[in-house]
């Protein structure tokens, strides 16, 4: 059974087909599954859907787009929302200078401020980073007590070097079947087995064969076939490991 880490089925193109989705999901070969919440709204319907299907888990944050409206009242509900059983970590929170979508500014401090809530309640992140890897990383610096997972790893050997000393998993998704991935190659060779794991972050970056359509949790497959192929483990190996890995970054018995 595999782990997908990192998924937003309550993205409207799952609507009308999403309870079949997920029921069908363990005869699809998925044995779980994390729903990310990105804001207020999606972090609240993230705890029900979790609440209702015993093998869906729940991570509620603000993502770095959402920013700019903030504010401390919204993060008292993600401080209530992580007392719920289901809520396994606090994301997807991070930095994107690639849309800009909020101030950077605004992104930096309210990433810091929910990596304080990380620490204070003892829970997981998450962390989404995109064209901003050295201030990542120096914020991250920042909360040595932070624990948790680089979603949809994108960047160098270099700073997974770097993230990986200071703790944290590695998650791997679509890009890494793309012909290109070069670099996502070499990081996916080089991430010790007890840190890797698996991910669609569906409904978006599907992985080869499926590219360029909606991505779902089952083509989560493909990502652990192609891990297979550049460790040269099996894919039994691969389903184990990550499966494994992600039962324990998310603190889940
Ligand atoms: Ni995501």
């Amino acid at each position: 059974m595999l782990f997908d880490t990192h998924a937003h089925l309550l993205d409207e193109r799952f609507d009308g087909e999403r309870e079949d989705i997920i029921n069908a999901l363990p005869s699809n070969g998925v044995g779980a599954y994390c729903e990310i919440g990105y804001d207020i709204k999606s972090s609240i319907n993230a705890t029900s859907l979790a609440n209702k299907f015993e093998y869906v888990y729940a991570s509620v944050g603000v993502h770095p787009h959402d920013t700019d409206s903030l504010t401390e009242d919204d993060l008292n509900t993600i401080k209530n929302l992580c007392k719920e059983e289901k809520v396994v970590a606090i994301g997807e929170i991070g930095l994107d200078y690639y849309y800009d979508n909020s101030k950077r500014e605004n992104q930096r401090f309210w990433f810091d401020r929910q990596l304080s809530l990380a620490e204070e309640i003892n829970i997981p992140i998450t962390v989404h980073t995109r064209d901003a890897m050295a201030d990542t990383i120096d914020i991250l610096k920042c909360h040595k007590n932070a624990e948790g997972i680089i979603h949809c790893y994108s960047g160098s050997k270099e700073s997974a070097k770097i993230l990986l000393d200071m703790g944290f998993f590695i998650s791997f998704a679509g890009p890494l079947t793309f012909k290109n991935a070069s670099t996502a190659l070499e990081v996916a060779k080089y991430v010790p087995s007890d840190r890797m794991l698996i991910e669609t972050d569906s409904p978006y970056l599907a992985p080869v064969p499926y590219r360029g359509k909606r991505n779902e949790p089952s083509f989560v497959a493909e990502v652990a076939k192609r891990l297979s192929e550049i460790r040269g483990i099996s894919f039994e190996e691969v389903s184990l490991l990550t499966f494994e890995n992600a039962k324990n970054v998310y603190r889940i018995k």
